[in-house]
């Protein structure tokens, strides 16, 4: 009796665990030969890069809006070269597309965080950033909001960009195609860090990055979030984000827009 008593609070235990995220439920592993591991029954997914291969996964489900939330922790040392994609990605020729990339670096130098959005397969909307640790220490958490109004993207629960829906100014706002979350470890020595000037150092493969508590909430309507807008705290700390860690911003970018920026820049 006490026995099965256990049994029974140890299967309830394992079945809350998995509803907070599984990578054997919620994940496939689609590339690297091996190089991608689930462990610890579900609980870590590893990614690995070595000169013959990257590897990378995608989510079995898809999202249309979301609440998402993955914990990663990125190549440590020498990972100049190397980049990690983190994204929801949707399909076909006018896809759209939430991406955080984060750009390795030699030992000691800081990652860049590269983000973009793409609507209907129109991207050029960089922004990156520097982070305020070091993300290959430990564990941090890496957030999308999408909702029918805005993206948001966070770092520890700290907002570092938001695109708002300005379809009222005729550019296009992701709402219609579902999106998977993918993610992938690969070398892209020739443009991630310096531009391409530092080019991955082999003797250090293999190169890995570790994840780790994903959360996700498909939309209902009844969903706080699916109307949640920044309070005024959260946007003093976007603000401060943008001050402090911001390196490129392309609503700034004259060089490259001389004939103006596009429409969503002008907040006024
Ligand atoms: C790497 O470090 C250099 C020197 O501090 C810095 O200029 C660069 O932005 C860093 N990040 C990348 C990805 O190149």
């Amino acid at each position: 009796m006490a026995a099965s008593l256990a049994c029974s609070i140890s299967i309830l235990l394992i079945a809350i665990v998995s509803a907070a995220g599984n990578f054997n439920q919620d994940f496939d592993v689609t590339w690297g030969d091996g190089r991608a591991k689930i462990l610890n029954n579900g609980q870590l997914l590893t990614l690995a890069l070595d000169k013959g291969s990257g590897s990378g996964f995608q989510s079995k489900h898809e999202y249309l809006f979301g609440k998402i939330d993955m914990q990663l922790k990125l190549v440590a040392g020498n990972s100049a070269g190397t980049v990690t994609a983190y994204y929801l990605s949707s399909k076909g020729s006018t896809w759209d597309e939430i991406d955080f990339e984060f750009l390795g670096n030699l030992s000691g130098d800081p990652y860049i965080l590269h983000t973009n959005v793409f609507s209907q397969g129109k991207g050029n909307r960089e922004q990156q950033f520097y982070l305020w640790f070091d993300p290959t220490a430990d564990f941090h958490t890496y957030s999308i909001l999408w909702n029918p109004q805005r993206i948001i993207f966070s770092v520890d629960g700290t907002p570092i960009r938001e695109f708002k829906n300005m379809e009222s100014r005729g550019v296009p706002f992701p709402k219609r195609q579902p999106m998977r979350i993918y993610s992938s470890l690969w070398n892209a020595d020739d443009w991630a860090t310096r531009g391409g000037l530092v080019k991955t150092d082999w003797s250090k493969a293999p190169f890995t990055a570790s994840y780790r508590n994903f959360k996700s909430e498909a939309s209902s309507a009844a969903a706080p979030w699916m109307s949640q807008q920044l309070d005024a705290t959260n946007q003093q700390r976007l603000a401060w984000v943008r001050r402090n860690y911001m390196i490129y911003d392309y609503c700034k970018d004259s060089k490259r827009f001389p004939h103006g920026f596009p429409p969503e820049c002008n907040t006024a």
